[in-house]
């Protein structure tokens, strides 16, 4: 189906289906009806990659440790990167440290209510800046990720393969609620949740799907498992991180260099640290 031929009826009857499941099967999470826009963002970071059941402890954990933007910029990275621990993809971590430097040296440590603004900080793509947008400020901005993918494609392309995100992008922003954003953006993400649930999950019908790949033996846990040694224990020479992760050494090196251009490590005289 496409906007023309979706009557305008069925796109209300469409709200208000989401809607109603909404007020039925609402989520309670601490992020959610939060204006603080630094809030938001950590949660949505978070979530981006990373189960909310896993999410909950670590979000009380970080507000707890680094309460506010300026907070989070005058922490040391290490002591960043060891809050993180538990969540996975650890750029996202460094991600936030980032921002937070930067909104401190620019922006006088406040979030922007901006797209463009929002996109340029390290690690915000469209869907973390729109949600913010929608959640911490009210705005309306229609993003499309994972369940809103579920939810779109189950109802208006019941059938269809490969699903691409242009022919559900005009349905998306015709649809989205304008005076409740906050609200409708939540309800899409628990109506996302309960249809893969229920079965079969509709986002694999969309050609933006990607197979999770496996973790186990992958280069991602190999870098997680060096930061992570480092974090236990630095200034030591990578031989001593090879033996502890069980890295071959050739393998241990390019990884080290690989987290030092990212700028998670520094080396000096041949001993690896946590950068800052
Ligand atoms: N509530 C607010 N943001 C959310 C997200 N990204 N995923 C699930 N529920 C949310």
């Amino acid at each position: 189906m496409s906007l023309k031929n979706a009557p305008a009826a069925s796109l209300a009857a469409f709200r208000e289906d989401v809607w109603a499941h909404f007020r039925a099967n609402r989520r309670e999470m601490p992020w959610r009806d939060v204006d603080d826009p630094y809030a938001v963002l950590v949660s949505e970071v978070m979530l981006q990659q990373t189960q909310v059941a896993r999410v909950l402890p670590a979000y009380e954990r970080w507000l707890e440790a680094f309460p506010d933007v300026r907070s989070l910029s005058a922490a040391p990275l290490p002591a960043v990167l060891e809050c993180w621990q538990g969540l996975g993809y650890n750029r996202r971590a460094l991600g936030l440290k980032r921002s937070a430097d930067q909104l401190v040296a620019r922006g006088g440590g406040v979030v922007p209510d901006d797209f463009d603004a929002l996109r340029a900080l390290p690690g915000v793509g469209p869907v973390t800046a729109a949600a913010v947008l929608n959640y911490a400020f009210r705005i309306p901005t229609p993003f499309i990720e994972t369940n809103v993918r579920a939810v779109y494609i189950d109802r208006f392309f019941p059938t269809a393969d490969l699903v691409p995100d242009r022919a559900l992008r005009p349905i998306v922003e015709e649809t989205w609620d304008r005076d409740d954003p906050r609200g409708w953006g939540y309800a899409l993400m628990d109506m996302g949740v309960a249809i893969k649930r229920a079965g079969q999950d509709p986002s694999r019908r969309s050609s933006s799907h990607r197979r999770q790949s496996a973790f186990e033996g992958s280069r991602r846990q190999a870098r997680a498992r060096l930061l992570r040694a480092v974090l236990g224990e630095s200034g030591r020479a990578s031989r001593t991180y090879a033996d502890a992760t069980g890295l071959p050494v050739e393998r241990c090196d390019e990884l080290l260099d690989e987290l030092l251009r990212e700028g998670f490590l520094c080396l000096e005289q041949g001993r690896w640290s946590i950068s800052g």
